[in-house]
């Protein structure tokens, strides 16, 4: 019977996470905010967890219930077979989250859990109720989240979010999500042809994983996941998916993406990173004002999300520079992320989409405008 799995995603990416798992051959089964459905076998949660650019983590749908009743709770958990997902020695911290319900105290969800899935497993074994269970193995962490008064108990396969690809080790003055990064790519017009400048690009994060999807090169190579120590997923599943993803990897770009930005701190720690993520030879990051910005190529895609807010300076001037540019590079595509609600103005035309986007807790909108598409694409004159 296949696994029900579920990739969660910041709100507004879900559709992006939908396109990714089609493109693995996986469509979405279901898709609410911040959550995509779909089924698979163990391998697929491994190929999910190491390729998925946008999604936070990879979870998988143990139990679904409606309940109202925390002693209904309590029994409905307890009767789960706990034993095909969590070997008796394992580790299994809960946490739990409740929107809306009527079971909405997290600490009981948190503790009733705990008990109901330890005396299962204890019951499984033979072993006397309210025997201790050694919690000693690898981790098969759980959550609890409760919506509607509709209970669901999800296995995180991931771990640390995937957000953490590995290659940053360094910070900038307001760095970016990977998984916010991608989103931001995918969605934009951008392929491996088309040059690509990011004028205030801190750490590097846009251009990185632009390159990254540019070279089909895997976000999760150079990580681990919680999973890995499952018998459910074991190691040589995810030795043989590795290896097809590191095959799997294209030649470096014809010419390097650009990045930019005013801070030096901010350029040496995008090389490093560009470095660490295998890409230092696809971007080419330089020290320099957006004002100064410029590509000779054409048919670009302009990606930026500019400093916004007191700490990062006067963000009217930076987004006055961030539209002439954009007015500069005139057969370009653009998405620019930011709160300011002035900038579509600034850009003097109307985009021809904008989204919400949080870049953490702050909403911002991601303004889509679209150039011409490149002669290769619209059929060039012989
Ligand atoms: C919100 S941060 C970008 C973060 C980046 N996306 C990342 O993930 O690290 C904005 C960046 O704009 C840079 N910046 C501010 N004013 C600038 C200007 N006039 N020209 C170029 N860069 C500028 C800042 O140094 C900062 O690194």
């Amino acid at each position: 019977m296949p696994l029900l799995l579920q990739a969660t995603a910041a709100f507004g990416l879900e559709a992006v996470v939908g396109r990714e798992l089609t493109a693995l051959g996986l469509p979405p089964t279901e898709t609410e905010d911040g959550r995509v459905r779909f089924e698979g076998e163990p391998v697929d949660l491994v190929r999910a967890n190491l390729w998925l650019r946008a999604a936070d983590r990879v979870q998988v749908v143990a139990e679904e219930f409606d309940c109202t009743d925390f002693d209904q709770f309590f029994e409905v958990v307890g009767a789960i077979d706990w034993t095909r997902w969590i070997p008796y020695d394992a580790a299994f911290p809960i946490t739990a989250r409740s929107v809306r319900s009527a079971l909405g105290h997290v600490p009981t969800l948190q503790s009733m859990a705990k008990k109901a899935i330890a005396e299962a497993l204890c019951e499984a074994r033979g072993d006397a109720p309210g025997s201790p269970v050694p919690e000693v193995g690898p981790p098969v962490p759980i959550e609890v989240n409760v919506r509607k008064d509709h209970v669901s108990l999800l296995l995180d396969t991931t771990g640390p979010g995937l957000h953490k690809r590995g290659y940053r080790d360094l910070s900038g003055p307001a760095p970016m999500k990977e998984t916010l990064a991608a989103g931001i790519v995918l969605l934009s017009v951008w392929d491996r042809e088309r040059p690509l400048l990011d004028p205030c690009c801190g750490t590097g994060t846009l251009p990185i994983e632009a390159a990254l999807i540019g070279r089909n090169m895997a976000p999760g190579l150079q990580r681990e996941f919680v999973a890995e120590g499952w018998p459910l997923a074991p190691p040589d599943l995810w030795a043989e998916q590795r290896a097809a993803a590191t095959e799997a990897a294209l030649p470096p770009l014809d010419s390097p993406l650009q990045g930019g930005d005013l801070d030096r701190n901010a350029v040496s720690a995008a090389r490093h990173h560009a470095e660490r993520a295998g890409v230092g030879d696809d971007i080419h990051f330089q020290q320099r004002p957006i004002a100064e910005a410029g590509s000779k190529g054409s048919h670009g895609v302009l990606l930026a999300n500019p400093p916004y807010g007191e700490r990062l300076g006067d963000a009217d001037t930076v987004h006055q520079d961030l539209a002439a540019l954009f007015n500069r590079l005139e057969d370009w595509s653009a998405a620019v992320l930011t709160p300011h609600p002035a900038f579509a103005t600034m850009v003097g035309r109307k985009a021809n989409r904008r989204r919400k986007l949080y870049n953490g807790t702050l909403a911002c909108t991601l303004h889509q405008y679209l150039g011409p598409k490149p002669p290769s694409l619209t059929g060039s004159p012989v």
